[in-house]
């Protein structure tokens, strides 16, 4: 097939290059012309486990990027894959939707054939029939029959998005006419998954609710953790025991300093502020926040307990990035854990094995280290906010600390003098 891909961020470069790795031609269109060129140049701007070498290998073969919307001229199917950041109050930002649908729907003016318009990007219920749709009509002055729409989510994690788009628990097609969904479908032939195919809306909403239920697992941990750590049981040992219930499952259910990253904070916000604007009011959903917000806190709290006043006090901070393998650090907890830092007058001493840089845009004025032991020397105490793999290995290199106060919010460490947050 024929497929043009909109959007060169995370999912749209994820999927651009896995559709052309399932055998079809793609056209990348991202309009950000440095972004563009380092795609094209083979060096993505982010990091993604076998992302780089799955694009050396299609890139001028079977994928093609452009910044404008001619680069597949008879694309049969558009994946719209634009961001939806978290905008004012909470609701996500649609105008990269908006313009992306206005210019596609330019683009498709002089064309007579059947398209599909696909929207990957998340977007709360109701969107793509009330905005994608009549954009792209209005734009392209054609016939509702002429273009069809679906809404496919993606269910990417970030650091395994291409081993996630190759072999999905399942791939959700939305749409209101079956060819359409049909054409949906026919883009991931050769990947073995099962196929759930529902209206439009539907598949919309189950974007938004896998995410709020994947974060109610873990604020739920976490909560059971903060009971755990003052009753003296390990969290972990209870949820391993939890989660061998098939009901449960056992993902999900890491206690420590709660979730970070693009997606659970935002789409959580997002599915808050809908109920909020029908009159619902969303109680699981706003204490799932609630939890999450004070998991960082509590960290402070414990860190005050072993040491005291934090005035003038080297922390090490190990972890930057919002969950190993990645460089993104949106949303990351260890970002108001260093502004509280900060703000109680520590010096904080910060090391991630690869967010360093991507932090430092955010944050300035504190010392960034090139390795964990650097950070480590002379720190009156230690903050473990990511769950490397690297960091399971340190024992010794604590020893460069002044005291070894070691507060753990990932359960990561093997050292035995750590201390978790709610375990
Ligand atoms: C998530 C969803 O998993 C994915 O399906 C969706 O499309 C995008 O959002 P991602 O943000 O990449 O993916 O990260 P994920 O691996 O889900 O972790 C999110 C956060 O939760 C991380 O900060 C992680 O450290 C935290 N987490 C995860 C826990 O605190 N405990 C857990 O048990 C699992």
């Amino acid at each position: 097939m024929k497929i043009s891909v909109i959007g060169g961020g995370y999912v749209g470069l994820v999927s651009a290059v896995c559709f052309a790795q399932l055998g079809h031609t793609v056209g990348l269109i991202e309009i950000d012309i440095d972004r563009a060129s380092s795609i094209s140049r083979g060096s993505p701007q982010i990091y993604e486990k076998g992302l780089e070498a799955l694009l050396s290998k299609h890139l001028e073969k079977s994928l093609h990027v452009s910044t404008a919307y001619d680069a597949i001229p008879d694309t049969e199917i558009f994946f719209i894959c634009v961001g939806t950041p978290e905008g004012d109050n909470g609701h996500p930002d649609l105008s990269m939707i908006q313009s992306a649908c206005q210019s596609l729907g330019r683009s498709l003016i002089d064309m007579d054939s059947y398209h599909v318009v696909v929207v990957k990007s998340t977007v709360p219920p109701g969107t793509t029939e009330g905005l994608v749709v009549p954009t792209v009509l209005e734009h392209s002055q054609r016939a509702g029959d002429e273009i069809g729409f679906c809404m496919n989510p993606e269910f990417l994690r970030e650091g395994r998005a291409v081993e996630d788009f190759m072999h999905p628990d399942r791939i959700v097609i939305g749409s209101n006419d079956s060819r359409a969904g049909d054409w949906a479908e026919s883009a991931y032939r050769g990947i073995e998954a099962p196929i759930v195919r529902t209206g439009i809306k539907s598949a919309e909403m189950i974007k938004y609710a896998s995410n709020a239920f994947l974060a109610t697992k873990i604020s739920f941990a976490n909560e059971i953790g903060n009971l755990c750590k003052r009753l003296g049981i390990d969290v972990y040992e209870v949820m391993e025991g939890v989660g061998m219930d098939h009901r449960i499952s056992p993902h999900f259910l890491d206690a420590g300093a709660g979730f970070g990253g693009s997606c659970f904070p935002k789409d959580l916000s997002a599915l808050i502020h809908l109920a909020e604007g029908m009159n619902e009011e969303p109680l699981i959903l706003r204490s799932v926040q609630n939890v999450n917000e004070r998991q960082p806190a509590r960290m402070l709290e414990l860190l005050q307990k072993k040491i005291g006043s934090l005035e003038g006090k080297r922390i090490a901070v190990l972890g930057l990035a919002f969950k190993n393998d990645t460089d993104d650090v949106r949303q990351s907890r260890s970002i108001p854990v260093i502004l509280s830092l900060r703000e109680m007058g520590a010096r904080i001493a910060a090391y991630d094995p690869r967010a360093n840089d991507n932090m430092k845009k955010m944050i300035h004025d504190i010392e960034y280290c090139s390795r964990a032991t650097d950070a480590l020397r002379d720190a009156d105490a230690c903050l473990l906010m990511t769950e490397w793999p690297e960091f399971g290995l340190l024992d010794e290199e604590f020893d460069l600390m002044k005291n070894r106060v070691i507060i753990e919010g990932r359960r990561i460490l093997s050292c035995q003098d750590k201390e978790g947050i709610c375990w």
